[in-house]
């Protein structure tokens, strides 16, 4: 069904996307970035689905934005070409979304990754902004993302002087949660979607949304947000189930209702 990506449910209630375009190191062009939408729009409305992992292949997650496609292009065509819309359904994916990164991770790759909520990188993973050497900048996300992960004077060496990030080095500076050998990547975001598959989908869509507000409200407005989001899940099934199931000391049982 899709040419640029492979949709796969290795597990109950995880879905998973690799990108697949190996001979273009997955460079993301607008078809890879069409079907990925599709894909997680599908996987956003299957309540079958907790939680997805995004994956490459060992050698790259993505080198970036697909270059050929920006031969010839002027200002007007770029907005003409509407090309942000596929990359919202990645931002507003309502359910928690683990990057699997192993390889290159350059450019729009790096901001993909960087819209994922979590990312565990292989040991061989190199992220970097590498738009400069084109004389262009990042444009989904790279100058806004980046910096609130790591922090301002490592984002201006990245996104200006092109410096890459050594797996071990985005570690240290907070873009990864965790470094991995090379042949363990997928296992280890698959472990950890599957600890967060065990748990209860309102729950987790309300408390994902209301962490990514922490970074557009003040912290007045966050803390009114959050509240709100904590007393909408006590209008949940799972709340009485799960509040139950630990005085009764079993296992709940979630409904996602
Ligand atoms: C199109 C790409 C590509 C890309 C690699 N390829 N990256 N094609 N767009 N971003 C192609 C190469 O042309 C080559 O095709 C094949 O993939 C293998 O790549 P090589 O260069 O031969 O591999 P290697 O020598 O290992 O070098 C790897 C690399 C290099 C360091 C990652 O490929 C590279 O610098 N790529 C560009 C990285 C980059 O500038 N990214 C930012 C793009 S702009 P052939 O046909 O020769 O085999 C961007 C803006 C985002 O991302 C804005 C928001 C949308």
């Amino acid at each position: 069904m899709y040419e640029n990506i492979i949709v796969e449910r290795p597990e109950p209630k995880i879905g998973l996307i690799r990108l697949n375009r190996p001979k273009r190191l997955n460079a993301l062009n607008r078809a890879l970035m069409s079907e990925l939408a599709q894909a997680l729009n599908e996987f956003a409305q299957d309540d079958e689905i907790v939680v997805v992992v995004l994956t490459g292949d060992e050698r790259a997650f993505a080198a970036g934005a697909d270059i050929g496609e920006f031969q010839g292009k002027n200002p007007v065509d770029m907005l003409k070409s509407y090309r942000f819309k596929e990359w919202e359904a990645v931002r507003t994916f309502p359910k928690p979304l683990i990057a699997a990164v192993s390889g290159w991770c350059l450019g729009g790759g790096n901001e993909l990754a960087m819209m994922c909520d979590m990312i565990v990188a292989s040991e061989s993973a190199v992220f970097g902004q590498p738009e400069i050497n084109l004389g262009i900048m990042p444009g989904a996300g790279g100058t806004q993302r980046l910096p609130r992960a790591v922090g301002k004077a490592i984002a201006m060496e990245v996104i200006l002087a092109d410096r890459r990030l050594t797996a071990q080095e985005a570690l240290q500076w907070g873009l990864v949660n965790h470094v991995v050998p090379t042949e363990l990547y997928l296992e280890k975001a698959l472990e950890l979607a599957r600890q967060i598959a065990q748990k209860p989908p309102l729950a987790l869509q309300l408390a994902k949304e209301a962490i990514l507000k922490s970074y557009e409200m003040s912290l007045a407005e966050g803390l009114e947000y959050e509240r709100h989001n904590f007393y909408l899940l006590f209008a949940s099934e799972d709340k009485d189930e799960g509040v139950a199931a630990f005085l009764e000391k079993r296992k709940p049982e979630w409904k996602g209702r």
